[in-house]
């Protein structure tokens, strides 16, 4: 439709079309087929023609998701159809499954040779319910699930979440009501933790906690913050829409009005079918972004549902099938000191061994002392420890109880526990720092564990043991030493053959010969990471210049803000730190000069894409075709996202296979690959 001969009302209607279809491949499918600024642009223009003819205002807008104002209280919601729950099968093991599958087969009196029940398999997520009530299409009402019976109204909240539609599509049933989980992604919990921690404000206790806490905020502009994310699971109240005839073509169903539904779930087939689903997601749910605590098997067919029924409050053709617990009560049973790379003093709780999500914990951080103290944790305390995905394990409260007999609260050393230099806290700051740098031996193991790390200078053989010995016995104070290292002074080393020592010496001269972006990252400049070093690298193409480069020119480098310029002009404002540089350039450390500047003059047929590589290629380790892939331009990321523009898969792709065919993205094979590199490819 051209702009100039719609009335503004054709106008508003088409906009708001455009923006909801834009909405839900942004934030449903995490594929958006516009620039983030062209979406603006058109929100932009909507909301200037809503202010100009308020009366083309309508609930659905995609403008109209933060409004209302901050609630005294929120108002109970009768439901239509109560918010049942589901029986929870505790027994971790494959047994719970088949105990179920047992169960529906006696209610439903099938013979013992009757073909197995097909079930609807899928994740039980760890967040609250809600009830979304739609109108004719449009959301009409949120509620919680309070008792069951009755929840309260928390629809201004609701709507702030991106991922749940304002208006489903191509649905004007007079009434349809989709229930489902409210969540948070572990990585937008652990972000807005580590943001409230900045502030030195209270964190919340794990991604439920905080997602509950969003959606009963009595201020939406401020639940508006909190990042939630929705998936569909059932039906309440329908009037006038047509049931499919199993739950899985339900789930389908309702992704098609442009409703999340989780992609990880399936059709199994009787026990056998179940206890693979258990395991399978069992092993993925250290990866999976977001919190689970088991797994949901519901009866497919929905007619078999309704002869079954409910006992009680449950249905007896769903349960719950647990996993091991990501959070335990455990004992504290002393607090030590860490030092980190960069000398940041971290109080670490030393546990009584738990096992929680899936390992023994014995070791779980405290973060820094502010948070420690808000926690209120005292040695000897019941504390509750949480280990989720591949996060550290981290003490997150205490057990309210009887202390029996005085405790003193804990306080920061005044001096480093390891290197005895004075510790610093910059005024203001929640860190407190060893200020002995390198002096302080386990900031030199940290920095020479990092420099020898994989993605640094990758000196093969020299790992956290050999390290302890090599700086505890005096052998290596500084980055540079390690080259003077021979084969007769390591292999006098305890434990040390002759063998392993001229192994790692050939490491080290193997090491010599490396790139720009490795050897900045490896010196450990703080704020410097990977990504950083490899941009610093490309944009000045030489050490030399990287050295001398004023804020204004660090500045001018792609994601390189004050806080990473300063920081890399501090470090090389050291004397101490320019003189392990030219140490290490006068022990042989090189890489081809002009780096930076003659990949930019190569064809670049991948410059602004984003791959992801998933499973084993035929020729080509992972660190080769990331080479090969960034020295064509191209960026690789660890997981596949809206932002991706090409999955690499090869044999035995898992999830991220999966999630890229899920999102319609271009997957390709190492042939694929090849040619892409060779001539830019498609989009
Ligand atoms: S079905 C009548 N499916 O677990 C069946 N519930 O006790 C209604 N939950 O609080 C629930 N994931 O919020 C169902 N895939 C899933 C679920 C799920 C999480 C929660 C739900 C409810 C509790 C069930």
């Amino acid at each position: 439709m051209s702009q100039t001969d719609s009335s503004p009302a054709e106008r508003a209607a088409a906009l708001r079309a455009l923006l909801h279809h834009h909405a839900h491949r942004y934030y449903v499918l995490d594929a958006p087929e516009l620039p983030d600024a062209e979406y603006d642009r058109l929100f932009q223009e909507l909301q200037a023609l809503e202010a100009a003819h308020p009366e083309l205002r309508s609930a659905d807008s995609p403008t109209q998701r933060v409004l209302g104002q901050v609630l005294e209280g929120f108002a109970p919601v009768r439901h239509a159809v109560p918010m049942l729950s589901i029986r929870t099968e505790t027994d971790t093991e494959a047994s719970g499954a088949e105990a179920f599958d047992a169960r529906v087969r006696r209610e439903l009196e099938l013979a013992g040779d009757a073909p197995p029940v097909e079930y609807a398999a899928e994740l039980k997520f760890d967040g609250l319910a809600i009830n979304l009530r739609y109108e004719r299409g449009v959301l009409v009402q949120a509620a919680t699930r309070g008792d069951g019976e009755t929840g309260e109204d928390v629809t201004q909240n609701i709507r702030t979440i991106g991922q749940i539609p304002l208006r489903l599509q191509g649905c004007d049933a007079p009434v349809l009501e989709v229930r489902g989980e409210v969540y948070m992604r572990r990585d937008h919990f652990e972000r807005l933790n580590e943001r409230q921690r900045e502030k030195g404000e209270k964190t919340f206790v794990n991604p439920r906690n905080a997602a509950a806490g969003a959606v009963r905020q009595l201020d939406p502009a401020i639940a508006a913050q909190r990042p939630l994310s929705f998936f569909a699971y059932g039906l309440g109240e329908v009037q006038g829409w047509a049931l499919p005839d199993s739950h899985s073509a339900l789930l389908d169903a309702l992704a098609a009005l442009g409703v999340p539904v989780c992609a990880q779930r399936t059709v199994a087939l009787g026990a056998a079918g179940l206890v693979d689903f258990h395991r399978a997601m069992g092993a993925q749910r250290d990866a999976l972004p977001f919190d689970i605590d088991g797994v949901v098997y519901k009866v497919n067919s929905l007619a078999l549902q309704q002869r079954l029924g409910f006992v009680t409050r449950e249905p007896r053709w769903a349960v719950a099938h647990k996993y091991p617990a990501q959070e335990q009560i455990t004992r504290l049973e002393r607090i030590e000191v860490q030092v980190g790379r960069t000398g940041k003093l971290t109080p670490v709780a030393k546990l009584a061994p738990v096992f929680v999500g899936g390992t023994t914990v014995s070791n779980a951080t405290l973060h820094n002392l502010f948070e420690l103290r808000r926690k209120g944790v005292r040695v000897g305390d019941r504390v509750i420890v949480r280990r989720a995905g591949d996060v550290i394990p981290e003490v997150v409260g205490r057990v309210p109880g009887e202390r029996s007999g005085y405790v003193p609260n804990f306080r920061m050393p005044r001096e480093c526990p390891v290197c005895g230099s004075a510790v610093r806290r910059e005024r203001g700051g929640l860190d407190h720092r060893c200020s002995g740098g390198l002096f302080c031996a386990a900031q030199r193991k940290q920095a020479l564990l990092h420099f020898a790390g994989r993605r640094a200078m990758d000196i093969e053989g020299l790992g956290d043991k050999l390290v302890d010995q090599l700086v505890d016995g005096g052998l290596v104070r500084t980055l540079p030493e390690l080259y003077t290292l021979g084969v007769a002074k390591l292999a006098a080393l305890d434990r040390m053959g002759e063998k392993s020592a001229a192994n790692l010496v050939a490491g080290l001269a193997r090491s010599r010969q490396t790139t720009l972006a490795r050897f900045l990252y490896a010196l450990g400049i703080r704020q410097v990471g990977e990504t950083t070093a490899k941009d610093l690298a490309k944009h000045f193409g030489s050490l030399d210049r990287i050295m001398e480069a004023g804020l204004d020119q660090l500045l001018q480098v792609n994601d390189v803000g004050p806080v990473v310029a300063q920081s890399i002009r501090t470090f090389f404002d050291q004397p101490h730190n320019r003189e392990v540089v030219e140490q290490l350039r006068a022990a042989g450390i090189g890489w081809p000069e002009g780096e930076g500047a003659a990949a930019s003059d190569a064809p670049q047929p991948l410059a602004g894409k984003t791959l992801v590589l998933t499973g084993t290629l035929p020729t080509l380790s992972r660190d080769e075709a990331k080479a090969l892939i960034e020295a064509a331009g191209g960026k690789v990321a660890g997981s596949v996202s809206k932002k991706t523009h090409f999955v690499v898969a090869g044999d035995e792709a898992g999830s991220k296979l999966d999630k890229a065919r899920e999102l319609g993205l271009t997957v390709v094979d190492e042939a694929g690959l090849r040619a892409l590199l060779g001539s830019g490819g498609p989009g």
